[in-house]
């Protein structure tokens, strides 16, 4: 059929591109050909983030271009899926460019959706109508059917794939929407889990990242035992093929973080990477944010990390100006910083998510200049300390694996030649950048560390 291009944009978190690829292979299954442009494309499809207002604004411009295309091409289909689909379901579907909106829990019914949506030009909805209630086992069992049958390599980063633990959150941390757009926690069947990792390893993926918004939570009961996810990680590091296994995103617990510590500590596979946010130095604000735990507690936690695996990177999330933030609240968080010594963290600022309890109980009161200029100021402190870390790789010989050639290539490389540059992750997670040959991608190579700066590492083939 003619009318069979579909254009997918994602516009999440690593969830959300995992959906995403789980979408291209379902309709690439139903007979769809995936296009790389909106004007080659029939039906559009847009996979949705709703964390901050940024993320959506950003969509609904998008939906505004759209609808500026759709007055010359009126037969284009335009679909919003993910997690801002699953927000504001029937309102989105007013949107005179928007013909589905399908929730992340509605995925695997993606390919029908637009086939009657081509068929008969009328709008369709699908969604969770009670998002928190325990999903009824027909709607898990075909989340868990169309993830075994699609989730295979997705070949976006050659080598590389994204395995979800978990659906779903059950910490409500008071900003957060996650919760409300994903659900209940449900972590997937391990053997479900290692059999795709050995079919991932099968098709020559190398390294394995499993997915949770509070991937450490993991635990699933079966007849003989209850799997952690350092049960999941020890089972999946015997999966022949996989070389590097990494799991995003930990919430501050002490359950299980001991054995998962230690499996890092034994695996060569398990790479010594931890993404574990604070969100905040101050414990005031950790308390109205519900993160259960203080900074003191926290800080221990990574030090606890570092004695069991000495050479672990860390990485972390902060939220500057939540409802009430003082500057010494800040000072606190800044102080916090310091202490972790992260590798490198993301810092965002509050954005009230209507739903949530900070939304309904706080007011939004740091002014957006005080917000933009602590996000500002922390991330000069950690660029500080990112910088002073990355110096000790200088001179230093490591393994990367290599994800493909530098889409930006003013970066400042330290040597040249006919080779592009390639950006290459050292189990660590930090950024390498050098020159090799294309055919590296997906490959791990051994590189020396020539120069250094906050973020990337710059490095030779040796
Ligand atoms: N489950 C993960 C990721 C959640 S979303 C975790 O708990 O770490 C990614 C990050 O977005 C969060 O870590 C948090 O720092 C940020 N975030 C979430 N809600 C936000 C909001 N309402 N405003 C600003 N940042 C937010
Ligand atoms: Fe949101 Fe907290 Fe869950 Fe992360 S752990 S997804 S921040 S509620
Ligand atoms: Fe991810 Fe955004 Fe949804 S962070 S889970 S795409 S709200």
């Amino acid at each position: 059929m003619d009318n069979k291009k579909v254009h997918i944009k994602s516009f999440g978190c690593q969830m959300n591109k995992l959906d995403t690829a789980l979408v291209r292979s379902a309709l690439d299954a139903a007979g769809f050909v995936l296009v790389e442009s909106v004007k080659e494309a029939n039906v559009v499809l847009i996979n949705t983030c709703s964390v901050r207002d940024h993320a959506e604004q950003r969509v609904l411009s998008h939906l505004g271009h759209l609808k500026h295309i759709k007055e010359s091409k009126p037969d284009l289909v335009v679909g919003v899926i993910g997690c801002m689909a699953q927000r504001l379901g029937e309102k989105l579907l007013e949107h005179e460019a928007v013909s589905i909106v399908c929730g992340p829990a509605q995925i695997p019914q993606i390919a029908d959706l637009v086939t009657e949506a081509l068929r008969h030009n009328k709008k369709e909805l699908s969604v969770t109508e009670q998002i928190r209630k325990p999903a009824p086992q027909t709607g898990s069992d075909a989340l868990e059917e169309f993830e075994s049958a699609y989730g295979l390599a997705d070949k976006q980063v050659p080598g590389q794939a994204f395995v979800r633990a978990m659906r779903g959150c059950n910490k409500f941390c008071t900003y957060c929407i996650v919760p409300y757009v994903r659900g209940p926690e449900v972590s997937r069947q391990p053997e479900a889990i290692i059999d795709q990792i050995k079919r991932l390893a099968d098709d020559g993926i190398k390294q394995v990242t499993l997915l949770g918004q509070a991937v450490n939570s993991y635990q699933y009961k079966t007849a003989e035992k209850t799997w952690s996810l350092a049960d999941l990680l020890a089972a999946a590091a015997e999966v022949e093929g996989i070389k590097w296994l990494k799991f995003i995103t930990n919430y501050p617990s002490e359950k299980y973080f001991d054995e998962i510590l230690h499996v890092m500590a034994d695996s060569p596979k398990v790479c010594p990477h931890l993404h574990i946010p604070a969100q905040s130095g101050s414990d005031k604000i950790l308390r109205a944010m519900n993160r259960r735990y203080t900074a003191d507690w926290y800080l221990a936690l990574l030090d606890k990390a570092r004695d069991i695996v000495p050479d672990i990177a860390i990485a972390g999330d902060f939220i500057v100006g939540f409802p009430d933030e003082t500057q010494d609240d800040f000072e606190r968080t800044v102080d916090l910083v310091k202490k972790a010594q992260y590798r490198n963290c993301f810092v965002f600022k509050y954005s009230p998510r209507p739903g949530t309890t900070a939304d309904k109980r706080l007011e939004d009161t740091v002014a957006p200049e005080v917000k933009q200029a602590r996000n500002v100021e922390l991330l000069a402190v950690q660029e500080e300390i990112s910088d002073r870390l990355s110096r000790s790789f200088l001179g230093k010989d490591i393994t990367v694996l290599v994800e493909g050639p530098s889409k930006k290539p003013h970066l400042n490389a330290a040597a040249s030649g006919n080779n592009p540059q390639l950006v290459a992750r050292t189990a660590g997670h930090w950024i390498v950048v050098f020159n090799g040959p294309k055919s590296l991608a997906g490959q791990f190579a051994k590189v020396k560390i020539t120069k250094t700066s906050p973020l990337t590492l710059f490095a030779r083939l040796t």
